[in-house]
């Protein structure tokens, strides 16, 4: 029996099936994932985690109970729930990204959504019984009186119900999105926030990345359910059980991330970057092509910039990879398809015979992107709103001058704001001013900022992050 589990929808890796039938096991992507994996593998700790694909499914079962560790793979303890692929895409895909996720970045083009019908009702059956299957899979692994930490909006329901199930768990739950204001929250529909809220409050902690996100967390439990609310204490009290509120902002392994920067792959990326672009500066964003992350409007951004600043004209180039997300939905596949018109407009617009203002790249390639972080002159991070967003805080790790770009909506801008140059992500043309001041500041000025902002990323990396909500669970 396990006496720490980790539970999260999304796993440290993911399997596909190619052509020859083998199954081929990568890293997963994204803030949590990135975050967990080392240390979860090093502490010893179980994963549990879904099926998230055809590969996935494959692997699951041909391993016993599910534990792909003992299936030979070389994961750390991991058990990876094979959910009926029905219910985990109404639960994943309509709850978790196209509801949930969305309430809480605030992304509803509001006139036409949401509608709360019937089928959503069916879709809300759906993430009831996989948050149902996740917390029986936890009440049957875990030992008595483990800890037990459930990640993130996949899973909110999981605390009350593995409470029920096993009041002896101390549990602790940790939301990497930002949580959205009363009146916004509002918009789902009575029960089904007060469920959500229910849940989370299920827990001995619920966890937060930054004092924003845990507010206003604590805002909606007084707002939607009347719960006792001490913001001093940080703990809410609702229906005689208190949970602690916990804060604590995911930063980065400085050390490990340099070790995996210095490897050859990158080196080689690194070398044909450089080819690529010469001695031009570079402004680089890396990000999953994910609405929240507000691409279109930095490229908007940067067009502006260019129209207003002829005299960088063969001088820069925009590096933006913006890697492929959660396309079983309409508006991501739509949303791609305007980042890329976008991008294309400004190339018909700026480019010249030997100069390439933007090079867009859509593939997932993690060595790629430590090369560019390791070239960068400019990191724009101008999300509509982030839980935290690592990119942030990577970029100043492994380059040795870059500026940031940050807006003041990303959980990291809480860490970094005063060394960064901070942005409103809807003010297109303020991001064009920043990116002009970026590019004109001083060589020793963006040495000091960029210390201060490596510095400040490295100050809780993933194994003190982890350390510190168990201490806080005993
Ligand atoms: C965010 C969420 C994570 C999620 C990641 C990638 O960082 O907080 O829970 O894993 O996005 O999204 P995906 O849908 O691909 O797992």
């Amino acid at each position: 029996m396990n006496s720490v589990l980790v539970a999260s929808n999304r796993g440290p890796v993911s399997f596909t099936v190619p052509e020859d039938g083998v199954l081929t096991m990568k890293r997963g992507g994204g803030g949590l994932v990135s975050g967990l994996s080392g240390v979860a593998k090093d502490e010893g700790v179980l994963w549990v985690c879904a099926a998230l694909s055809d590969g996935d499914r494959s692997a699951v079962r041909q391993a016993p109970g599910g534990r792909l560790d003992q299936a030979g793979y070389d994961t750390g303890a991991l058990r990876m729930l094979d959910i009926p692929p029905a219910t985990f895409h109404r639960a994943y895909n309509a709850v978790a990204n196209s509801t949930l996720w969305f309430v809480n970045h605030l992304l509803y083009d509001i006139p036409n959504a949401p509608n709360f019908d019937t089928r959503f009702r069916r879709e809300w059956e759906s993430y009831r019984d996989y948050n149902g299957a996740f917390a029986l899979a936890l009440a049957e692994e875990a030992g008595h009186g483990a800890r037990v930490m459930v990640q993130d909006y996949h899973l909110t329901l999981t605390p009350a119900m593995l409470r029920a199930e096993r009041p002896d768990l101390r549990i602790a739950h940790f939301s990497h999105t930002p949580w959205a204001p009363p009146e916004y929250y509002s918009l789902l529909p009575d029960d089904v926030g007060r469920e959500v809220l229910e849940g989370i409050l299920g827990a001995d902690r619920a966890g937060f990345l930054t004092e924003r996100w845990a507010q206003a967390f604590m805002d909606c439990c007084q707002a939607v359910l009347g719960a006792r609310v001490d913001r001093d204490g940080r703990s809410v009290t609702h229906e005689g059980k208190t949970t602690r509120v916990g804060v604590h902002a995911l930063g980065v392994d400085g050390d490990a991330l340099w070790e995996r920067a210095a490897e050859p792959d990158v080196i080689s990326h690194l070398t044909a970057l450089r080819d690529q672009v010469g001695d031009r500066k570079l402004i680089v964003r890396i990000d999953r092509t994910e609405l929240s992350k507000n691409i279109v409007r930095g490229l908007l951004a940067y067009r502006e910039f260019l129209a207003a600043h002829p005299e960088w004209h063969g001088r820069v180039v925009h590096l933006a990879f913006a890697y492929p997300s959660r396309h079983d939905l309409p508006e991501y596949r739509e949303y791609t398809a305007a980042v890329q018109r976008c991008a294309k407009a400004i190339e018909d617009e700026f480019a010249t015979e030997d100069w390439d203002p933007l090079i867009l790249n859509v593939n997932d390639d993690y060595p790629r992107s430590l090369a560019a972080y390791r070239l960068a002159d400019v990191l724009l991070v101008n999300p509509i709103r982030d839980g935290m967003n690592l990119v942030a805080k990577e970029g100043p790790i492994l380059s040795e001058h870059c500026a940031l770009v940050l807006s003041r909506e990303a959980g990291a801008a809480a860490e970094l704001g005063p060394y960064a140059l901070m942005v409103n992500p809807y003010d297109v043309t303020g991001t064009a001013a920043a990116l002009h001041r970026a590019l004109m500041m001083p060589q020793d000025e963006r040495r000091r900022r960029r210390d201060l902002l490596a510095a400040a990323a490295t100050a809780l990396p993933p194994q003190k992050w982890l350390a510190a909500q168990l201490d806080a669970l005993v």
